[in-house]
């Protein structure tokens, strides 16, 4: 891994390497691989752009199963702290009537973006839905919707790299970097 790096005013030192990243994502794929192994229809996975897209795209490479993966956009995120504001998922707009669903996140903190998440997907009446993260804040999280797949927990800290950015920077790292003092 490289040194540290400056995203504007910040500085963020290597936290978590490559390697580690792939083998929690093929440890949560073989989970998903696994527990939709018996279904007839396979789970439509629904990604939230734009944090999770390097997630999903590894993530679906290592399940085992031939489905559809459609990229929503939505955001509640301004900087380091959440605003607890929400926007609309755009582009969805195919049927979700009587489906298993995975949505696939990049992160999880106080929970606000995937609660109401939740919210919308279940007004298209689908069969079954289940969260998956690359990462999870239990610290902060303030929900009681459960997330069922988590590739690693981290504590109350900021990170970027592998999707996630700060103020759009940084997602197109391969490791992940975590804020620190300069
Ligand atoms: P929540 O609604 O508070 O759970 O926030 C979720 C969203 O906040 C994620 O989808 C990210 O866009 C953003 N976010 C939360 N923590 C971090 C972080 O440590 N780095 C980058 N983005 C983060
Ligand atoms: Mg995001």
């Amino acid at each position: 891994m490289k040194g540290k790096i400056k995203i504007g005013e910040l500085t963020f030192k290597p936290m978590i390497d490559s390697a580690k990243i792939k083998s929690e994502v093929k440890r949560i794929a073989s989970e998903i691989s696994r527990d939709y192994a018996t279904c007839d229809n396979p789970p439509i996975i629904i990604s939230i752009l734009n944090g999770a897209f390097m997630f999903t795209s590894d993530l679906c490479r290592d399940i085992e199963f031939c489905t559809e993966v459609a990229f929503v956009k939505y955001s509640s995120y301004q900087g380091t702290l959440s605003t607890g504001e929400v926007k609309s998922l755009v582009g969805l707009n195919r049927s979700l009537e009587g489906r298993d669903i995975i949505v696939v996140d990049d992160i999880v903190d106080s929970g606000t973006t995937v609660a109401h998440i939740d919210k919308i997907i279940n007004k298209h009446n689908p069969k079954s839905v289940r969260y998956c993260t690359l990462f999870f804040k239990p610290e902060s999280y303030k929900q009681s919707l459960k997330i069922d797949y988590v590739a690693m927990e981290i504590g109350n800290e900021f990170i970027v790299g592998y999707g996630l950015d700060y103020n759009e920077i940084g997602r197109n790292l391969r490791e992940i970097y975590v804020v620190c003092d300069e």
